[in-house]
């Protein structure tokens, strides 16, 4: 990461924290190591990432439904899904520091040194080196190049490591009242299982034809070894998965369409194109027949928001083989020869995208840290360019004074709009003070009150980006603001 990239994630985090968006957990305790909560500005932009993904999956798709599975599941479900056996991290100790890392990010770092020291040639080889080894999942080898790259422990200097071991990722915990009839259960380290395992109860219960979707959102919970860019990588985070159920055989026609639709769904926020960018897995999952990431350029470099995979018959076949329940569609449709398709199990392609990493990347593109100088004066200000249908404040009502009866009016104005869009009210400090704090948290509209406002009832809308000003009706701001927030503007 650039000098100016550092310095502007910093920034950003700051700004997160200082204005109520996300706050590290247990703080007053000295926090938890890759846990985060989110204050009262970060709960409405969740809240509205959240809307717009399910608006757009699920509301104007008719032939998907949303589904809220538990978190805790049978654990046999994770034996079926391979995440028992092959949900793990390479990992590695330091003896002196007694401090654990993933062995892969170990040699990343490396390999980002010798690019910023220009020994490019190095560079290139050790990432293949480093890719070979993660492929043929040889622990020894990535040890090896750990040694041979002389890399030391960033906290105690020193080379002193254990072998490299698989770590797996699932927390897991007991369930049960009593200690001798308990049984251990995992948190789930992703929503998709409790797709797969509902799939005949809302395919019967919905009378869902193929080619059908199910979502959901929900946390998951992964024992990352490594914590790292803030929410980037939690322990305890939130996706909203899509699964969609198709013909074998058409799978490839589907994943090219989620491909796309997908990353237009990121673009409909305004987003610069050039900010995102597809990564085709040459490696892929014992279960995939194809995958993709979409990535976003963050301060410290591109890296994966979503991933769209295409995994076959996998999941729903493991878990007919486990349950030793039947996970088959009948195919009423009729093939090239005018019988019906019959009998199978269904090939999915997956949708997947964290919630949180999706609100990092809204948080880092909207901030921008604007001068504003004139010949005359120095100005600067901070500002969110959010989306202002994912805003989490609308609109802010300000008095232009407390006194004459403005606040009076203004807030019988906070009372017309409140129900329908999420306000705030402010009449400390002057105006542009007022305007300032609205800029910092993205709320795209303020609207004054003042003395012409009780003479024939117009007030002023300030636009955020702009920094214009308008007038209109008062009785006209229901309108105004509802289609200017409107989720038709994202989603046509
Ligand atoms: N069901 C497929 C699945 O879980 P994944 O690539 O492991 O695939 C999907 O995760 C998405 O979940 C990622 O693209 C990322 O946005 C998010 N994600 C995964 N691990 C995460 C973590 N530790 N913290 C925050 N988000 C995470």
């Amino acid at each position: 990461m650039s000098k100016n990239n550092d310095e502007l994630f910093k920034n950003v985090i700051g700004h997160a924290k200082e204005y109520g968006f996300v706050f590290q957990s247990s703080e007053i305790y000295d926090g938890l190591s890759a846990v985060y909560d989110y204050g009262q500005l970060g709960a409405e932009l969740k809240n509205n990432i959240k809307t717009y993904w399910w608006k757009s999956m699920v509301q104007m798709h008719e032939n998907i439904v949303g589904i809220d599975s538990a978190i805790f599941m049978h654990p046999k479900i994770w034996k079926a899904s391979g995440h028992v056996d092959g949900f793990a991290d390479p990992m590695i100790d330091n003896k002196d520091s007694k401090k654990r890392y993933r062995a892969d990010n170990l040699i990343e770092d490396k390999i980002a040194r010798y690019e910023k020291d220009g020994k490019t040639d190095k560079a290139l080889k050790l990432q293949a080196d480093l890719d070979a080894a993660l492929t043929a999942d040889d622990l020894p080898a990535l040890k090896s190049l750990i040694e041979a790259h002389e890399i030391a422990c960033p906290v105690s200097g020193t080379r002193n490591w254990t072998d490299v071991r698989q770590f797996n990722l699932m927390f897991s915990t007991q369930m049960g009242a009593m200690a001798e009839d308990s049984d251990e259960v995992y948190l789930r380290p992703e929503t998709a299982q409790g797709i797969f395992v509902n799939f005949l109860n809302v395919q019967k219960s919905g009378r869902m034809k193929i080619p059908f979707g199910i979502a959901q959102i929900g946390k998951a919970f992964r024992n990352e070894v490594i914590a790292r860019q803030f929410i980037m990588r939690m322990r305890e985070f939130e996706q909203m998965e899509m699964q969609f159920f198709v013909r074998p055989g058409t799978e490839m026609e589907w994943y090219a369409y989620w491909k796309q639709a997908r990353l237009k769904w990121h673009l409909a926020l305004g987003t610069p194109e050039e900010k995102y960018r597809y990564h085709d897995h040459a490696k892929l999952a014992h279960y995939a027949n194809a995958a993709v990431d979409i990535e976003f350029d963050f301060p410290f470099g591109f890296k994966e928001v979503e991933g769209i995979h295409s995994r076959t018959d996998f999941d729903l076949s493991q878990h007919q083989k486990f349950s030793g329940k039947k996970m088959q569609y009948f195919d009423n449709d009729l093939n090239e020869d005018g019988k019906p398709f019959g009998n199978y199990i269904p090939y999915v392609i997956e949708t997947s995208i964290g919630l949180d990493r999706m609100f990092l990347l809204t948080m880092c593109n909207a901030y921008e840290e604007q001068d504003l100088s004139t010949e005359d004066r120095k100005d600067s200000r901070t500002v969110l360019k959010l989306h202002p249908t994912l805003a989490p404040v609308k609109a802010c009502v300000m008095p232009l004074t407390k006194k004459d009866g403005l606040p009076e009016k203004a807030r019988e104005i906070m009372d017309q709009l409140k129900l329908d869009f999420n306000m705030q009210y402010d009449e400390k400090d002057s105006i542009g003070k007022r305007y300032r704090r609205q800029d910092a948290i993205g709320t795209p509209f303020c609207i004054t009150i003042d003395h012409q406002t009780l003479e024939d009832n117009t007030v002023t809308i300030r636009h955020r980006d702009s920094m214009e000003q308008e007038r209109v009706e008062a009785s006209e701001l229901d309108n105004i603001i509802g289609k200017l927030v409107s989720w038709k503007n994202l989603l046509k």
